[in-house]
């Protein structure tokens, strides 16, 4: 059987990507804060292999307890193949430097870059005691590459994160090339993120005009047709380990 973790399934991408995972008849474990109901139910009435872990990817020994845990389930079933998908994503804070606190700023790293880290780290060892293949698929961001003002932490976490993608790529084509890794940008969706962008001020966030037109003007693209792309890439697409792809390349 095929099995794919996905960070942040409760709502936005995350949600579009586990639903789509589970018409495909690949075995969906979502880890998040909360449990999406629908997705559950879905699964129940279509008899899908389907499992939630409540997990808070902020905090170090929950996101080691619960993947130890997920890990030994995966492996314990001899998995024909294992996705990855590290979608889980906080924009929070949205402030210029020399205004920002602690909390929020180490939060922000802990959930978009050093969670993503660990599980692939994680995942990669355990597959080289195995012959399971493994694809990560780490969701990154346009402001990976472009500076905004209000967003120095975000656009600082996943510009690591495309940096660790690529490096763990090259090491993997020497070490295991049956394990890949790709970074994937998923351009404007309409999901909460978007909506905690909106509610920022203009004092924090420069762009803030921008991103309500986006939203007044219906430019925001749809979740679903966002995951869907991303599935076709990583099922159908013959993904490029060390690439990072954007949505415009693939609708
Ligand atoms: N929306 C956009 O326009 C946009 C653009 C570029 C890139 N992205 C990226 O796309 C990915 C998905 O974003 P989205 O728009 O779908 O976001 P979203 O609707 O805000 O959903 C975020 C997801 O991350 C989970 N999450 C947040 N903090 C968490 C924590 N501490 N522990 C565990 N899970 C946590 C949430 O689950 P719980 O709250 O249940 O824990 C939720 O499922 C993110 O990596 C984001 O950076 C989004």
């Amino acid at each position: 059987m095929k099995y794919a973790i996905i960070t942040g399934a409760s709502r936005g991408l995350g949600e579009a990507i586990a639903k789509r995972l589970l018409q495909e008849q690949i075995a969906v474990i979502s880890v998040s804060r909360t449990e999406n109901e629908d997705l559950k139910s879905f699964a129940n009435q279509k008899g899908l292999t389907y499992k939630h872990h409540s997990c808070n990817l902020a905090l170090e020994n929950e996101v080691q307890e619960v993947f130890l845990d997920i890990a030994h389930y995966i492996f314990e079933n001899t998995p024909e193949e294992i996705y990855l998908f590290n979608n889980a994503g906080v924009i929070e804070p949205i402030h210029i430097v020399g205004n920002l606190e602690q909390a929020p700023v180490i939060r922000n790293i802990q959930v978009n870059l050093i969670a993503p880290i660990l599980l692939t780290n994680l995942f990669f060892q355990k597959a080289g005691l195995t012959s399971t293949k493994v694809v990560a698929i780490n969701i990154t961001s346009g402001a990976a590459n472009r500076p905004i003002e209000g967003w120095s932490i975000y656009c600082s976490a996943k510009a690591g994160l495309n940096m660790f993608t690529q490096t763990a790529a090259l090491e993997q084509a020497e070490k295991n090339p049956n394990n890949k890794i790709i970074a994937f940008s998923p351009g404007v969706m309409d999901t909460d993120m978007q909506e905690t962008i909106r509610s920022s001020s203009k004092d924090a966030f420069k762009e803030l005009e921008r991103f309500k037109e986006l939203k007044e003007n219906n430019k925001l693209l749809r979740a679903e047709t966002v995951g869907d792309a991303l599935v076709d890439l990583v099922l159908n697409g013959e993904p490029e380990s060390g690439r990072i792809y954007t949505i415009n390349e693939l609708i």
